[in-house]
């Protein structure tokens, strides 16, 4: 069911120093920061070839990571996103072994335009997972 990675996001309290620490400290590649109203997030890509890494800003008052940067001021690992080929199918499959599908449930549209659901941390050895349709 699982697929490739693709994303580790880290959520940071400041967008623009976090972007300088990839792109000057560690000589990523960076994209342009991205505004998501719908998930509470800015978001800036750091590409990585095989895999990325998103920077994760709190965006708006009801910022689902808000209290998350609150308790990790400098920064820290908020979540792992795995590809899946039918997102339907992989939730009906985990949510049938138990596992907690957070939210309503249903997908999302995530920050590469495509599906998305979280899966609680506690059925998932303490690690937020993110699965991506591919
Ligand atoms: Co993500």
């Amino acid at each position: 069911m699982l697929g490739r990675l693709n994303h580790i996001a880290i959520a940071v309290p400041d967008l623009a120093a976090a972007t300088a620490v990839y792109r000057d400290t560690l000589g990523a590649r960076v994209s342009a920061p991205q505004a998501l109203a719908e998930h509470g997030v800015t978001v800036v890509f750091v590409d990585l070839g095989n895999t990325k890494v998103e920077l994760l800003e709190p965006l708006g008052e009801n910022s689902t990571i808000a209290g998350f940067v609150e308790k990790n001021p400098a920064g820290a690992m908020h979540h792992v996103c795995y590809e899946v080929q039918d997102i339907m199918a992989a939730r009906d499959r985990l949510v049938a072994s138990g596992a907690r599908v957070l939210g309503d449930g249903n997908p999302k549209i995530g920050a590469h335009g495509k599906p998305v659901l979280f899966l609680h941390p506690k059925d998932f050895l303490g690690t937020l997972v993110e699965l991506e349709q591919a």
